[in-house]
């Protein structure tokens, strides 16, 4: 049995999350992370709300407040909905606790003392009329290698490519629009050039999957170049090298290896403060995370490239899995178009599970999806509640109405009550294989194919016709159509955890279908002849005809609601 780290990306809180970053990264990784644990393993789940960084800094100026009052509100209400959603997080922190700023200070000193981090001039973008010097994203201009109008001083949005400011066509300052002049500046920069060799080969020799690791190499064999880890922001982790008072460090240094910090966190909390190295220095350890792709890059070099540079034994990422955009109807999630449905709103709508299952059925695994409300409405009649509602409810009720609620003793078993029970048996395997693989999204699809076996092989066995002229028949196919309900249970537990619960509380089984070891459990029969069942209720409810058509309006409702609900710095 190896450990884990599961991470998910830290997000920026100068914002709620949307639909297309919880399925990105947080929701992703949490469906993982509960994976491992049903089957045993032993796993620390770590992300945090990523506070540094200019949007946040634009956004504060933009509000006149201090950037930490709009964080200390968005890190406290960001992290509550995500416990709406049930994100089953060891440790959701942030870049402000002082476990992190402590441990980014004296991981950058490594870095320094290695002679990974030297000192130099560097020409950045200067506006005139703000008078400052203008970081990442303050800076606009086309990027050169696509040609897209909106790239930023650090990144373009668009390709993904990491830039330097000079390399952009016709900057302009991102707060007045005007355009920028170039001067000199002193910053300390990152080596990486140093470990483009020991990149390269750790690159080719890992186990990242190939969307990661073909863009990543390709980014290496083209040459790399020193990356500045300075800022001359007022917002951020202090630098702590020699001669650099008053700048701070740039947020994806830091964020980074917050991973690290929020595990150290996490330990020191439980009181075993020496711990964490147990996840992060050993070998054996498995450091997944999950990520949109646009975030590649820093995963895939530049974290790694950090742990080379240490001297420490580090444990390098094992798996990344980075996923396309979720577009919403046919476009970008925007803020500024109030484009898009974010994660508070659609709480207004349905239950956190709802959510759950539809983005995991939606999730961009190989290609840009659409969030559709007709989609939407799909999956929850169809997939909800047609195949999986449907037949727990059809199964459940009968046991209720005709066995007083217990399940029966079965008979012998023919062929067609073998081959459903050897389907349903073997399914966790079967769907462990595809999580295993981190196709989540046809994991489910497998976990939903069970409950339409279900539903075919009560249709062939019609026990209401069978229990009038032969009840042992009839009783043999409800103790292998009951033991299938208790194995879906558990093959829904990491996608949607307050339903699998439910259901388990229906089966009346014992303890939570959220223990360790259920996974193995649910490849054999759970229930007993005999064995007393709760009170059958809908697992799921279904939307009405109308609903795709009616959703704007939904959305508008609940997006007047949330305002009220929202802390003031987060209301638009
Ligand atoms: N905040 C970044 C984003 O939303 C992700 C940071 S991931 C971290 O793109 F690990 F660096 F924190
Ligand atoms: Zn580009």
């Amino acid at each position: 049995m190896a450990r884990w780290v599961v991470a998910s990306a830290w997000p920026y809180v100068n914002n709620v999350p949307h639909l297309g970053n919880l399925i990105g990264s947080i929701l992703s990784a949490d469906v993982f992370a509960r994976y491992l644990r049903l089957r045993g393993e032993d796993v620390v789940f770590v992300s945090g709300s990523d506070e540094h960084g200019t949007p946040i800094e634009i956004e504060a100026i933009r509000r006149g407040v201090h950037p930490k009052q709009l964080t200390d509100q968005a890190h406290e209400y960001v992290s509550s909905l995500f416990r709406e959603y049930m994100i089953s997080f060891d440790n959701y922190t942030r870049t402000e606790n002082p476990v992190h700023i402590r441990f980014v200070q004296e991981f950058m000193m490594k870095l320094y003392r290695n002679g990974y981090i030297f000192e130099q001039d560097d020409t950045l973008p200067y506006c005139p009329r703000d008078r400052m010097f203008l970081p990442d994203r303050f800076v606009v201009g086309t990027c050169p290698y696509c040609g897209y109008p909106k790239a930023h001083g650090d990144q373009c949005d668009n390709c993904g490519r990491l830039l330097h400011p000079t390399e952009l066509i016709n900057p302009r300052c991102a707060i007045c629009g005007g355009p920028v002049e170039f001067r000199k500046t002193r910053h300390w920069f990152f080596d990486l050039p140093k470990l483009q060799d020991r990149l390269l080969r750790w690159l080719e020799e890992s186990n990242l999957p190939a969307n990661v690791k073909n863009y990543s190499l390709n980014w290496v064999r083209e040459g790399l170049k020193p990356r500045s880890v300075t800022r001359d922001n007022k917002w951020g982790i202090p630098a702590p090298f020699p001669g650099a008072e008053g700048k701070t460090i740039y947020v994806w240094f830091e964020a980074l290896l917050g991973y690290i910090s929020a595990t150290i966190e996490y330990f020191e909390k439980r009181g075993e403060p020496e711990a964490w190295r147990e996840y992060w220095l050993r070998e054996d350890t498995r450091t997944v995370f999950f990520i949109g792709k646009d975030n590649i890059p820093f995963h895939a070099i530049i974290f790694p490239a950090m742990l080379m540079a240490s001297g420490d034994p580090y444990t390098l990422p094992w798996y990344i899995s980075a996923t396309e955009y979720l577009m919403y109807e046919g476009e970008q999630f925007s803020k500024s178009r109030r484009h898009g449905i974010w994660i508070d709103e659609a709480l207004e709508i349905l239950p956190a599970d709802y959510w759950r299952f539809a983005l995991i059925k939606m999730r961009p695994e190989t290609k840009d999806t659409n969030f559709t409300w007709e989609e939407f409405y799909r999956i929850v009649n169809s997939d909800m509640n047609d195949d999986i509602g449907n037949y727990v409810h059809r199964v459940l009720s009968f046991i209720r109405s005709r066995f007083k609620g217990r399940i029966p003793e079965p008979g012998g078993l023919d062929d067609k009550d073998r081959e459903f029970m050897d389907y349903y048996l073997s399914a966790p395997e079967r769907v462990g294989k595809l999580l295993d693989s981190f196709r989540l999204k046809q994991a489910l699809e497998e976990v939903v194919e069970v409950a339409r076996h279900g539903n075919q092989y009560l249709n062939a066995k019609a026990p209401w016709d069978a229990i009038k002229r032969e009840p042992e028949r009839a009783a043999t196919t409800m103790y292998v159509a009951a033991n299938s309900v208790a194995t879906l249970a558990v093959l829904l537990a990491p996608f949607v955890p307050a339903s699998a619960e439910k259901l388990w509380r229906m089966l009346n089984l014992e303890g939570s279908v959220h223990e360790k070891g259920r996974w193995q459990q649910a490849a054999k029969p759970m229930l007993e002849p005999g064995h007393e069942i709760g009170k059958p209720e809908p697992l799921f409810r279904k939307l009405p005809q109308d609903f795709p058509q009616r959703a704007p309006k939904l959305i508008e409702e609940a997006r007047r609601r949330v305002m009220e609900k929202r802390p003031p710095l987060l209301r638009w």
